[in-house]
């Protein structure tokens, strides 16, 4: 088959990432007979150091016409530190999201045997871990309107809202995503104190019940924050607003023991995008040392999600695990005898076509 992909790599280590994950999407064509038309496009910082914009009119419409868009990172210091700074990368991608109606952002937890000794929690706590947060991505506190200062400065605010349709279609995609999986889903508010989430907990028991096999749970976030590390195993599927899942989701990745390890999908109404979980990691931008993994995973699904190639993407999960396994691998993984990015990318990528 042929394929049109979008290609963003962003910022800081982005360019870097993206690049190995091209490689091994190049091999994985080879090896089982696809054809790649890549399209790159401007974001995130860089795209408003050469337009003024974080989302060039031109990387969206690209975006709406592939069939999928591979991205790499956002994010700069420079505008981390600046609080007054009117554009910002990260708008980029906000914008992003709500465009092209990218409601649901899947990130899936698992550990790998050879990494258990890496993560901060004990070995027996992280073994056998494999969850899967489902993230509400384009409503709640990131989109709400009112959002601003009060005229004297000396006031500011957010709105975290969410309509009925917005919780129903998330709920029902993590519920779908139950089914495939051990069928438990667990629903994360803070339905005790806010309006939105007693609007979640009430909407999430409706769409339950047309799911009868499946086991859901309700947990306020508090009491999830700290389950997740005390207890990371009990958890399947888990669902929750935008903001939480933001935070949760940062927390569920260093269960493994490297956040460079976690791919993700953000799905809706448009075409899907696949990045990995990290950043922009901008201290390690230019010295090929950001473990590439996380955005080759990233292209696994792809395969499996846009594209329904499920040969293809168990070839590319199989290329990583061996890697991890021999621990040809970047710093954060291999610190005694560190592989570098396009090492890690070019072997993958050879693997492949053994
Ligand atoms: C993420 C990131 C973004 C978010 C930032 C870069 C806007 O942290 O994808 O989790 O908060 O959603
Ligand atoms: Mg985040």
């Amino acid at each position: 088959m042929n394929y049109n992909l979008a290609v963003l790599p962003g910022d800081g280590i982005g360019p870097e990432i993206i690049e190995q994950a091209v490689k091994v999407l190049e091999a994985t064509g080879k090896k089982f007979g696809h054809r790649f038309k890549l399209s790159y496009a401007l974001v995130g910082a860089v795209a408003i150091d050469k337009t003024g914009n974080p989302l060039p009119d031109e990387t969206l419409q690209l975006c709406k016409s592939s069939d999928a868009v591979l991205f790499g990172a956002i994010g700069d210091p420079k505008y981390d530190n600046d609080p007054k700074a009117k554009v910002r990368p990260e708008q980029g991608l906000l914008a992003m999201r709500k465009e092209l109606g990218l409601y649901a952002n899947i990130r899936p937890v698992s550990t790998y045997k050879a990494l258990a000794d890496k993560s901060p929690l004990k070995k027996e706590l992280v073994e056998g871990v494999d969850l899967v947060m489902v993230r509400e991505l384009t409503g709640g506190i990131y989109f709400g309107k009112p959002q601003g200062r009060s005229e004297d400065g000396k006031t500011a605010y957010d709105s975290c809202v969410y309509t009925r349709l917005e919780i129903e279609r998330i709920v029902k995609l993590a519920c779908e995503m139950a089914m495939k999986r051990r069928k438990k889903l667990m629903v994360v508010d803070k339905a005790n104190v806010l309006a939105t989430s007693r609007l979640w907990r009430e909407t999430a028991q409706e769409v339950a019940k047309g799911f009868s096999s499946i086991e859901v749970e309700y947990m306020f976030v508090d009491n999830a924050a700290m389950q997740l590390i005390q207890n990371p195993g009990k958890f399947d599927v888990i669902v929750t607003e935008n903001m939480f899942g933001d935070i949760l989701s940062d927390e569920a990745s260093v269960i493994t023991g490297s956040m460079g390890l976690l791919p993700s999908a953000s799905v809706g109404l448009h075409t899907s995008v696949y990045e990995p979980i990290h950043g922009s990691y901008p201290q390690a931008a230019g010295k090929n040392i950001a473990n590439p993994l996380a955005t080759i995973l990233s292209v696994a699904m792809m395969f499996e999600t846009s594209f329904g190639l499920l040969k293809e993407a168990a070839a590319i999960r199989h290329a990583v695990n061996k890697s991890v396994e021999e621990s040809f691998c970047t710093e954060d993984i291999n610190r005694k005898n560190p592989k570098s990015t396009s090492d890690v990318g070019e072997w993958i990528a050879k693997e492949l076509l053994k």
